[in-house]
């Protein structure tokens, strides 16, 4: 089997990286790649990004299955648009990715099935937003209502903080069209989850449960960034509430979407707020598998992951199971200086080639690339490309264990202005 990935972040190098693990597997494309990918045996990178040139690519190497990593190309069609040119992908189509993609049509899509989420209001009009605040207590939640890499959700702790972020969205337009339509929702107060399944439009298989940790700094302080760190399992999630997230927000979900006549196949990523009394209730859905969530999840697969994709796409998961190793599994992801606002690139990153050479020897962590490229003036070096560089992932009998395993290794890896979090896995380690 021929298959492809596309992105180019740690998240698609773990996804490529498993599916390269099967057997029936011969190899994996991953558009564009990163200079991880480029290392790996089985996988290799295509230079190639539009979604035309995606198709044709497939096309023309008789690729037997896509898999698409990032939001973007899923909210512009690239399920659509592959599935029009009878090839087999992964992935919900324009429609459906829209519950990531608009969160305004979520909102709608959450109130008319019942699924619980906090209370919202949509508004286009600066005026109407303002006299909406002077109604309402803070903290209030700002958010732009379509995609906007992490920027578009504001935390208002004070009135002035939320009118100057209506006035950012909606009349300085700092956020382009994202911004142009903004939702105002209740601040939730609880520990946020990430829960993510697998659906064929009908059948859903729930991943390992993971906990990821959004802000740049130790403590959950400072700016929300994709994510510097995650874990797996989630103790937070107990059977009990697994269950009541089945019931109440996955399945009227993946039934809702059915009966709008778009079934929901792919990866569908519900973060939650848990409240102290166990209440949940959505703060969104991504069309995808998490980044860093995926590189915890898929350590911990024991089932073959392009057989499990195989049946999503072809509409038969009510025949399959997934199993998991009973280890835990944490990831640290190394960021460049300067990351989120503004990534540096082009620093020298050491250490890496010996941690690889461990990394073939033992098969209880991998290390993989996101921000990454190779020089082009020696070909041994590889060099910083981005926000987040590295996700480094172990696994461990415990939390506690797989996070001195990624902390020993990360010593061992360096590059100027490297920021990381010294406390991956605190909330995991509580319980
Ligand atoms: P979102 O992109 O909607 O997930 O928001 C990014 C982050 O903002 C979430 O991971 C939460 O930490 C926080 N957040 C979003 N909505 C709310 C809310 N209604 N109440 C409290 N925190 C929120
Ligand atoms: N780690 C959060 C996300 O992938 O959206």
């Amino acid at each position: 089997m021929k298959l492809l990935v596309i992105g180019s972040g740690a998240r698609e190098h773990a996804i490529a990286w498993k599916l390269a693990q099967s057997p029936q597997v011969e190899t994996v494309f991953v558009a564009p790649g990163n200079a991880g990918t480029a290392l790996e045996s089985r996988l290799k990178n295509v230079p190639v990004t539009a979604i035309p040139d995606l198709v044709a690519f497939a096309q023309q190497e008789k690729i037997d299955l896509t898999v698409v990593g990032p939001e973007a190309p899923l909210t512009e069609g690239i399920v659509d648009a592959f599935q029009a040119a009878g090839l087999k992908i992964v992935g919900p189509v324009r429609y459906a990715a829209q519950l990531e993609g608009s969160k305004s049509f979520a909102k709608a899509f959450m109130l008319k099935h019942g699924i619980p989420t906090a209370m919202s209001e949509s508004f286009r009009d600066a005026a109407a937003a303002h006299r909406y605040i002077g109604q309402h207590d803070v903290p209030i939640v700002i958010k732009a209502d379509g995609l906007a890499a992490g920027k578009g959700v504001i935390i208002a702790q004070t009135r002035e903080e939320a009118h100057s972020a209506i006035d950012t969205m909606l009349v300085a337009n700092k956020l382009g069209a994202a911004g142009s339509q903004i939702l105002i929702e209740e601040y939730l107060a609880g520990e946020e989850a990430s829960f993510i399944v697998l659906s064929d439009g009908e059948n859903v298989i729930p991943l390992a449960t993971s906990q990821d940790h959004k802000r740049l700094l130790d403590n959950d302080e400072g700016p929300n960034t994709g994510g510097m760190g995650a874990y797996s399992p989630a103790p937070v999630i107990t059977p009990d509430l697994h269950d009541k997230i089945m019931q109440a927000i996955i399945m009227p979900a993946i039934r809702g979407m059915a009966q709008q006549a778009q079934p929901y196949t792919g990866f569908l990523y519900a973060g939650l707020m848990i409240s102290p009394h166990g209440d949940i209730r959505v703060l969104e859905f991504n069309c995808r598998l998490g980044d860093p969530e995926t590189q915890v999840i898929l350590l911990r697969l024991k089932t073959d992951l392009f057989t499990l994709l195989n049946h999503a796409a072809s509409g038969t998961l009510d025949q399959i199971n997934a199993e998991w190793d009973t280890r835990a599994a944490l990831c640290l992801v190394m960021a460049a200086h300067g990351y989120p606002d503004n990534p540096r690139k082009n620093d020298v990153i050491h250490g890496l080639e010996s941690a690889m050479a461990d990394q073939r020897n033992a098969n209880e962590f991998h290390i993989f690339h996101a921000g990454t490229t190779t020089s082009s003036e020696n070909r041994e070096q590889i060099l910083t490309a981005g926000g987040r560089v590295l996700s480094v992932a172990a696994l461990g009998e415990t939390i506690q264990q797989a996070r001195s395993k990624a902390y020993a290794i990360v010593k061992n890896i360096h590059f100027d202005g490297c920021q990381m979090r010294r406390d991956i896995g605190y909330r995991g380690l509580k319980s």
